[in-house]
């Protein structure tokens, strides 16, 4: 063989491996120290050539604090995280005040949409009547010396703000969801939660793969650098370890949990004489509706106005469990009549709605019926 056809086959060989590997090349960006890596369907518009990211996907590092930053219609977003193999990005606002922006908020125009969310309406209060908001969480940002803003995605606590503040509107918030219930109002700070569809990375990235650009020119992209042999059996072993024990634990507390808890049941329900009749789903049931008290009977449970001097039925008691803020003078407290607790008359209704225990000693005060004329001396 002549060294021209070794030359010419050598050629060949390496304008076939080239394709194979990469199309075209695109390395990482970031903004600052421990901001997310930045790459495709992202880029940094200043950093990366246009065709190392997708459309709409463009980030900037801002000017000011040079963090990554995405803009969508409602205004400039901090990235604070992108998970590639979820397709998932979390943003907030970068001035501290996420409400603001979620009044404005509309992502049909963006490739993105919410992962969950959750449909908040925002009360705007007078503030002179602020005590009665007491266990709400102000909106700080959007409040102002004379009016307090409230968010709540609670069908109870619209109904309560509607009768006296003015209703602003009705969003839908890219939030966690499972807020739990017994957070009746919120700040909304919390990062939004969102997702994309196209451009799809996600079984490139899961395989461990580049997913990026065919080439300059067209839209279509291409999963690259595909680890050949998979997860390495040490790798295998790892995960075997790290995932089945925890997964054995957690099943097995979870069992625990459901004997207790139909256990529990049992107990306090004093079932038939012959229990094993009843399938345990039937024991279950009950315990899983949580359901609160109905009005009528949280308004026969003593309550108190407080005087002047703050005199408090037990001295040592002076601040609200639920709301964990000092009594005042001229506030009510209610008290649960079986076991005495007491409670800003506000914080404990709107508990008692929700679930029919004492806050602090998990009695349930329906079992007994309460003495009505109690007084609140033994609070
Ligand atoms: C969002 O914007 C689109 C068009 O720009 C509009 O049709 C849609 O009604 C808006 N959605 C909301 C909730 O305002
Ligand atoms: C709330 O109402 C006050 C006046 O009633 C107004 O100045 C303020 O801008 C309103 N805030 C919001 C967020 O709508
Ligand atoms: C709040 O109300 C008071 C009295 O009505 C008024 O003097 C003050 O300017 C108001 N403040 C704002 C921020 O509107």
């Amino acid at each position: 063989m002549d060294s021209t056809k070794t030359i010419t086959f050598s050629l060949l060989v390496f304008s076939l491996l080239i394709p194979a590997r990469t199309s075209v090349t695109c390395n990482n960006a970031g903004c600052r120290r421990g901001d997310p890596v930045i790459r495709f369907p992202f880029r940094v518009k200043a950093r990366q050539p246009e065709s190392c990211g997708y459309r709409g996907f463009d980030l900037t590092c801002d000017n000011a604090d040079n963090a990554t930053t995405i803009s969508l219609p409602s205004g400039d977003f901090t990235v604070e995280q992108i998970d590639y193999a979820a397709q998932e990005i979390w943003i907030n606002d970068p001035d501290n005040c996420l409400p603001q922006r979620i009044l404005t908020l509309n992502l049909s125009t963006t490739p993105f949409s919410s992962v969950y969310s959750r449909s908040f309406s925002f009360f705007n209060c007078s503030t002179s009547d602020y005590l009665r908001f007491r266990p709400l969480n102000p909106i700080a940002c959007l409040s102002s010396e004379n009016s307090t803003v409230f968010a709540t995605a609670s069908p109870r606590v619209v109904n309560f703000l509607s009768q006296t503040c003015r209703f602003v509107k009705r969003v839908d918030v890219p939030v966690l969801w499972g807020f739990d219930e017994q957070i009746a109002s919120s700040d909304l700070s919390e990062n939004l939660w969102l997702t994309w569809r196209v451009p799809r990375c996600r079984g490139c990235e899961i395989r461990g793969g580049r997913c990026g650009p065919k080439s300059n020119s067209t839209p279509e992209i291409v999963c690259s650098n595909v680890p050949k042999s998979g997860i390495p059996m040490r790798a295998r072993y790892a995960i075997a370890i790290g995932a089945g024990i925890p997964g054995t634990l957690f099943l097995f507390g979870l069992f625990c949990f459901i004997c207790g808890k139909i256990k529990s049941f049992i107990k306090r329900h004093r079932l038939g004489p012959d229990p094993d009749q009843s399938s345990p789903a039937h024991l279950i049931q009950p315990n899983v509706i949580i359901s609160g008290l109905d009005g009528p009977t949280i308004e026969s449970y003593p309550k108190i106005v407080l005087g002047e001097s703050k005199r408090l039925p037990k001295p040592d008691d002076a601040t609200c469990p639920i709301c964990l803020s000092e009594y005042e003078p001229k506030e009510t407290l209610r008290t649960i009549p079986t076991c005495r607790h007491c409670f800003h008359s506000e914080c404990i209704d709107e508990w008692l709605k929700l679930s029919a225990t004492c806050p602090i000693c998990r009695d349930s005060p329906e079992k007994s019926s309460p003495a009505p004329e109690e007084n609140l001396d033994s609070c």
